[in-house]
């Protein structure tokens, strides 16, 4: 067979080979078969020997156009392969700007923070500062010196958690006055929004760990009115015109004279339903002028200074304000139920 013979035949070769090529790897072996160190075509230089010299530059012309034919060949394949192998990984990597986006699941304010975010707000509103003291707290500041000695039946182990004689779980925020009292000069106008813990059975109304805010105010000649002031404002700024406080007398070992608080009951608006247990009204809050033997044990000399405290359960707030039938709604965690408020 001549070498034009023999080169036609790899021509054939290569078209139906790279025809048949559907990727890099056998165009990359093709190659080699033609093209390398062992291929056809040095094959057929080698064999060049053989040759008269008269046919050898004829021979080793065509030799060397096949090569550069080939090569082109390749290189078109390759061209259209790597083309191929761009629009595959653009259809499958393809992103749908358009599509809607999935939301991650996001958390959403308690209630309860709600209305304590919204109260900081309304008392910052009127000069109040807030401050926060300890969950557990020392008998001396929960106790003694709110002026509830030993022996008080508020001291009840029914109603406290001990952690030993001297450490208790807070009851309330009222031994905040105290830390404040103690570490502060009049006027003083705080806050004190947290956890309290009592030794209570779990129902519609009760809990054993709930929130109280409570409020502090020194000065001279702070009296009642201020207090019911005070008071009256927050009200319509939690629950809008309207809405009526009830002052009831009271009795707290650390105020004298003592109140307790009620508000038309929200959920109802006054009819009687069960948050209120039909009565209309609820109580949200206990609050009076700070007995003077507190302000003495406090270090505040009650010759020159009076003031007025409040204790505000911000469960019941929040329950009013939201209607609210049942206080385990709060604590069961269903963000069903929590997802509501934002
Ligand atoms: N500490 C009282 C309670 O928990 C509330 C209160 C606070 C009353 C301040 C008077 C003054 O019920």
């Amino acid at each position: 067979m001549g070498m034009k013979e023999k080169l036609a035949e790899l021509h054939e070769v290569m078209n139906r080979e790279l025809s048949e090529t559907d990727g890099m790897q056998a165009l990359d072996a093709l190659r080699v078969k033609m093209l390398g160190k062992k291929g056809e075509l040095t094959a057929l230089l080698r064999g060049m020997g053989q040759l008269s010299p008269e046919e050898r530059p004829a021979a080793g012309q065509m030799i060397n156009e096949a090569r550069e034919k080939f090569t082109a060949m390749l290189e078109e394949k390759q061209a259209a392969l790597k083309a191929k192998e761009r629009a595959l990984a653009l259809a499958r990597e393809k992103l749908d700007v358009t599509q809607p986006a999935e939301i991650p699941a996001m958390g959403s304010m308690h209630p309860v923070n709600l209305v304590m975010q919204e109260m900081v707000d309304c008392f910052a509103g009127m000069g109040f500062e807030v401050v926060e003291g300890p969950e557990v707290e020392l008998d001396h500041y929960n106790f003694e010196l709110m002026n509830i000695p030993k022996n008080h039946p508020a001291r009840d182990a029914q109603d406290t958690f001990y952690v030993d004689d001297n450490i208790v779980l807070r009851t309330h925020t009222s031994p905040m006055q105290a830390r404040t009292m103690l570490t502060r000069k009049p006027p003083i106008r705080v806050v004190c929004p947290g956890r309290v813990y009592r030794a209570d059975e779990v129902d519609a109304t009760h809990s054993p760990v709930f929130h109280q805010m409570e409020g502090l105010v020194i000065d001279k000649d702070v009296n009642m009115a201020d207090l019911r002031g005070t008071l009256n404002a927050f009200a319509e700024r939690i629950y809008g015109k309207g809405i009526t406080t009830r002052f009831r007398p009271s009795f707290f070992p650390f105020t004298e004279p003592s109140t307790e608080v009620d508000l038309t009951c929200a959920a109802c608006h006054g009819k009687g339903c069960r948050v209120c247990k039909g009565t209309g009204w609820i109580e949200v809050l206990g609050g009076g002028m700070v007995n003077p033997k507190v302000l003495e044990m406090c270090g505040i000399d009650s010759s020159v200074y009076s003031g007025f405290a409040f204790g505000i359960g911000l469960e019941r707030i929040a329950m009013q304000r939201y209607a609210i039938p049942d206080m385990r709604l709060l604590y069961e965690g269903d963000v069903r139920f929590l997802g509501q408020y934002r």
